[in-house]
């Protein structure tokens, strides 16, 4: 089987993906209680940069204490992070792969028991599923908040990050504000609910230079009041103008954590229609995520113009080779859809995976 569009490098800025494949970001709870890099994240992200994908995106990863979505998620808030990301970035890196840093902030889809702060958000309506009022930002917070993602895409630089990808998917803090669901403010972050992010993005471009910037959304929320395609195209054209040089394509919110990380039964690559669609709004390289299972489909994707990456998780997390197995037709591991990984789900303390049992050493 030839992959050939699957295995085209693609140019951003000043750095070459050897292929089309992404390990997207998957929050494994594997970092220490102060998030720094363990041994066991240098394992996990040295056998996935092994397999073969062209670009490896770590984290998420907080950009304060108080936007930590969870107890053990990597942090970026201090310098005293940048050694153990160093060596985690360095670590992808000589395994073959393009080292790219996620960042995020929480907003209101975390507790203030996990951060030891008062959860904030756009407006006070707590989440859902949290359950927790939040704060509203005030402006004051806000402009910290940016500074804080400022100071950590600089940190990501500074550890060797190749690619600095920003959180704006599944309803935390940035999402919060793209989304009339849970933005209801009467200020100029409520009548423009693209500025909160585009303000970041510009401030974070000034800092890092020609790093490419990718932004995360959720494209539909799948929420009764939420995004769908009608907003995002036009707030992906301006993400695009504010700087963003990747579009990662992604779907729902906490309100909709099955279509987080959809099971199959949803269908194969069930949102790779809201990427494609992204895709034309746009002139920057498009990511689409979701229910990707075979390298011949995700060939497809990329030589039928649907999308210009494909991000490919859970595979990869049941057997950290499946591309490189793929790729040479061997056996491999299979993700059984079990929905394990959602471990937060479960009352688990971090991700495993009954295919992969090598996970559960600590
Ligand atoms: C346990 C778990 C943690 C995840 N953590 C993140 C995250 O930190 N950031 C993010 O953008 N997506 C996260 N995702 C979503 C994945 O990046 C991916 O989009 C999703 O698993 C669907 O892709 P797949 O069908 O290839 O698994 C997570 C998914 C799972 C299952
Ligand atoms: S835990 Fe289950 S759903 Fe998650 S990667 Fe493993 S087999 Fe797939």
């Amino acid at each position: 089987m030839v992959f050939k569009s699957l295995l085209e490098p693609l140019e951003i800025n000043d750095i070459i993906l050897p292929n089309r494949v992404v390990f997207p970001a998957f929050q494994t709870n594997y970092a220490s209680s102060e998030g720094y890099i363990t041994e066991r994240l240098l394992r996990f992200y040295g056998k996935i940069a092994a397999g073969g994908s062209g670009l490896v995106i770590a984290g998420c990863m907080a950009v304060s204490d108080e936007g930590a979505p969870e107890t053990n998620v990597i942090k970026i808030n201090d310098d005293r992070n940048i050694p153990g990301l160093k060596e985690l970035f360095s670590h992808i890196k000589n395994n073959g792969s393009v080292a790219g840093a996620q960042l995020i902030h929480a907003g209101r889809q975390t507790l203030s028991a996990i951060t030891g702060y008062p959860v904030v958000a756009p407006s006070a309506i707590p989440c859902p599923l949290m359950k927790e009022n939040p704060v509203e930002l005030d402006i004051e917070g806000i402009k910290k908040i940016q500074d804080d993602f400022v100071h950590a895409g600089a940190r990501a630089k500074k550890a060797g990050a190749q690619l600095i990808e920003l959180h704006g998917a599944y309803g935390y803090l940035i999402g919060g504000f793209l989304s009339p669901y849970s933005n209801k403010r009467k200020d100029e972050y409520g009548s423009d609910k693209t500025l909160f992010f585009t303000e970041i993005i510009e401030k974070v471009k000034r800092s890092i230079g020609n790093i490419p910037i990718s932004c995360r959304i959720s494209v539909d929320e799948f929420v009764e009041g939420g995004l769908t395609l009608k907003e995002t195209r036009i707030f992906a054209l301006r993400l695009a103008e504010a700087g963003a040089d990747v579009l990662s394509v992604a779907a729902g919110t906490y309100s909709s954590i099955h279509r987080m990380a959809p099971k199959m039964e949803l269908g194969e690559g069930v949102h790779v229609h809201l990427a494609t669609a992204i895709r034309k709004a746009v002139d920057v390289p498009v990511i689409c995520s979701d229910n990707i299972r075979n390298l011949e489909y995700a060939n497809n994707i990329i030589s039928e113009k649907k999308a210009d990456l494909v991000a490919i998780c859970r595979p990869q997390v049941a057997d950290p080779f499946f591309i490189r197995k793929s790729l040479n037709s061997q056996f491999y591991n299979e993700c059984k859809d079990c929905g394990n990984c959602l471990y937060f789900l479960k009352g688990e303390k971090y991700v495993s995976c009954p295919q992969n049992p090598a996970l559960q050493d600590g």
